[in-house]
């Protein structure tokens, strides 16, 4: 599903990957852990097209995504692959029904049938009694839920969770992580999500620890 080989990547002086290869089995749940600093985001990013490395081959289910163009990538971006980031993104001025809606506005599909399948997966995940509410009503957990089923939107085959549960308590995290493992589970998403703490035990089948740009298995 995702295949990185030879991956490097630098900001101005300081030196990120090197030389760092991954690859992740369809349907598979994977954890990649290290410190603050060592590279998870940018990682992601990149595994996300939002960052070109600067040197080596992405693949995206198979298929080398180095030369697409701005277009094709975004396409990607929108149809195979969901974003949940560290810190709560969901938009303050839109009800949660509406977030959950935004990935599906920007896959082009009509007003009707983005409230519906919004509706449906919120129902899926029995946080229906959202959706009218603002974010800033919610708990910091429930922000992350729904920001898990807005990335779920767009049914893609990937979901990126960079440090989703960095700002929860352990019962936040502990729902957080049952919920990406009902995803995994059922629905066979590929999920690489990120995490600082290097000895949790998580619903992942591989860990990697990311160390001086490269991965190691855990
Ligand atoms: N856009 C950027 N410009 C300059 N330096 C960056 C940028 N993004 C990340 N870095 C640097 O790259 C390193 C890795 O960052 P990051 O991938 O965010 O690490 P992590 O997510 O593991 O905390 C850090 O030293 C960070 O300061
Ligand atoms: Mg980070």
């Amino acid at each position: 599903m995702i295949e990185l080989s030879n991956i490097w990547k630098r900001y101005s002086a300081t030196e990120v990957l090197k030389g760092l290869n991954l690859k992740v089995e369809e349907g598979e749940f994977i954890s990649i852990r290290g410190k603050s600093g060592a590279g998870k985001t940018t990682l992601l990013k990149i595994i996300g097209l939002l960052e070109q490395p600067d040197k080596g081959e992405v693949k995206i289910s198979k298929k080398p995504v180095n030369n697409l163009s701005d277009d094709e990538k975004s396409s990607i971006r929108v149809h195979q692959i969901g974003f949940v980031f560290q810190f709560f993104n969901l938009i303050p001025s839109l009800t949660v029904l509406e977030n959950i809606e935004l990935p599906l506005a920007l896959a082009g599909i009509d007003k009707n049938l983005r409230k519906k399948r919004a509706t449906a997966l919120l129902e899926y995940f029995g946080l229906e009694g959202f959706a009218e509410r603002f974010p800033n009503t919610l708990s910091g957990g429930e922000r992350q839920r729904i920001a898990i089923v807005r990335a779920l939107a767009n049914n893609p085959r990937i979901i990126l969770a960079d440090e989703p549960t960095s700002s929860l308590d352990d019962e936040n995290s502990r729902l957080l992580m049952d919920l990406l493992k009902k995803v995994n589970r059922d629905r066979k998403v590929t999920i690489v999500l990120t995490t600082t703490d290097l000895y949790e035990n998580l619903p992942t089948r591989i860990d990697y620890i990311l160390k001086d740009g490269r991965l190691f298995e855990r």
